[in-house]
């Protein structure tokens, strides 16, 4: 049983298999490895050779108390090049070198790690990490395509200091991140990641509609329930893009985040991530006006002249807009709508005019809902379904929006 910081009951310690390989972000995989065994899991190190010149085996074997062998000669009787595999309640590679990713792809066993990777049942989650050359080349992405296909979770690289000078995509996210994720899908158990192979994104925040240089109107969404549901997604397999908007918080592991300040900026970013998303998710609060002029200098105010008023213009109504227009055909799209009373009848009336496949309604406030960890909401569906989700995580109601979707994909 989870508890909610991540342990797990002692009778049932999940095996977990931490595979290593040669990139030089293997450091951070014995941050990941205390994680799990700190929390209760019962981990197996299984390093490559190259893994092994960057930390070597008394460091895997005193963390994990714990043998260590790389090839598949150590301890024959004990047929671990089959054995580690079949009896894994989940694989992790942290880091996945490019290498290690192409190896995986083609099904090759050339030592323990890549054995227990064709002897797994589980699901298995790929952390890569590589220069941006290395994970932007066309085999690495159809590597990473086709372990996706077949229902591996593959975490996207966060953007940051690479190896040396280097700087772009491909840094090994967050160990702490790599562990939640391990969390949720062990909590998902044997279940396929139900995601995988899908391209989801994702909206949150709040947008800000600026007046002049230092003020803007803006709104009190804290992102809190779009981080939710990017995690959940990644966890369950998906490709994510999220389309933040102010919500300062740092990026998540393993999802593709785009930053933009206003509704206008939010709109041309997701619909150009929209292009080829199987579900698109809309929990952003985008503003509806916005001021119709903007001061290049400071407002100020002065004496004996009346305030100034603001004028607003509309913003466009992004929801509605890919609704009506889908960028392909069965994309599932998804509101939410945020509302201060009436909230069902409102809620009703506005998946009708925005044509959206299902919508989250949820009743907010000043001191309700906007920057809590919990949320309870009714997810109206456009067949005129109702499935209400209790006062929770918002984890727990983004898992109850990804089940609604999954059914309506294409
Ligand atoms: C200093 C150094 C750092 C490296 N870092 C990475 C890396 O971060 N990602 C990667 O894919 N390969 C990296 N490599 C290359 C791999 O070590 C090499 O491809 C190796 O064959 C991988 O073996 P393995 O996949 O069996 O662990 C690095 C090599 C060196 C010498």
């Amino acid at each position: 049983m989870d508890s909610v910081d991540g342990s797990v009951d002692a009778v049932v310690r999940p095996k977990v298999v931490l595979g290593v390989s040669g990139g030089i972000a293997a450091y951070k995989a014995c941050e990941l490895l205390r994680r799990l065994t700190e929390s209760g899991h019962e981990v197996r190190v299984v390093p490559t050779a190259s893994a092994l010149r960057f930390v070597g085996a008394p460091t895997w074997s005193a963390l994990s108390g714990q043998p260590v062998n790389t090839d598949v000669w150590s301890d024959v009787h004990e047929v671990p090049h089959v054995r580690i595999g079949q009896h894994a309640d989940l694989v992790v590679v942290a880091p996945a070198t490019a290498d290690m990713l192409a190896k995986a792809a083609h099904g090759l066993a050339d030592d323990l790690l890549t054995n227990t990777l064709l002897t797994a049942r589980c699901p298995v989650v790929f952390a890569p990490a590589m220069h941006t050359e290395m994970w932007e080349h066309p085999a690495t992405q159809e590597n990473v395509a086709t372990l996706r296909r077949r229902g591996a979770v593959v975490i996207e690289p966060a953007v940051g200091r690479l190896t040396g000078v280097d700087t772009g995509k491909g840094r090994l996210p967050d160990p702490g991140e790599i562990f939640e994720i391990c969390r949720r899908v062990l909590a998902r158990g044997v279940e396929a990641p139900d995601l995988a192979g899908r391209h989801v994104v994702v909206s949150a925040g709040g947008t800000r509609e600026p007046l002049d240089p230092v003020r803007y109107l803006g709104n009190r969404s804290s992102g809190k329930q779009g981080y939710a549901l990017a995690r959940t997604a990644a966890a369950r397999g998906a490709r994510v893009t999220l389309v933040e908007a102010n919500t300062g918080m740092p990026d998540p592991a393993g999802v593709d985040v785009v930053h933009v300040g206003t509704a206008v900026q939010l709109r041309e970013a997701v619909l150009k991530a929209a292009a080829d998303a199987d579900a698109v998710v809309m929990a952003a609060a985008v503003a509806d006006f916005r001021p119709a002029a903007y001061a290049e200098g400071k407002i100020k105010k002065k004496d004996g002249v009346e305030a100034p008023v603001v004028t607003l213009v509309r913003n466009p109504d992004i929801l509605a807009e890919i609704s009506a227009d889908r960028a392909r055909p069965g994309q599932v799209i998804v509101g939410f709508a945020a509302e201060t009373d009436d909230v069902l009848a409102n809620g009703r009336d506005k998946l009708r005019r925005k044509g959206c496949d299902l919508l989250v309604v949820n009743e907010v406030g000043e001191h309700r809902t906007f920057g809590a960890e919990v949320n309870e909401a009714v997810v109206l569906s456009a067949d005129g379904g109702e499935t209400p989700v209790p006062h929770g995580p918002k984890e727990a109601l983004a898992d109850t929006v990804w089940d609604l979707v999954v059914p309506r994909l294409a």
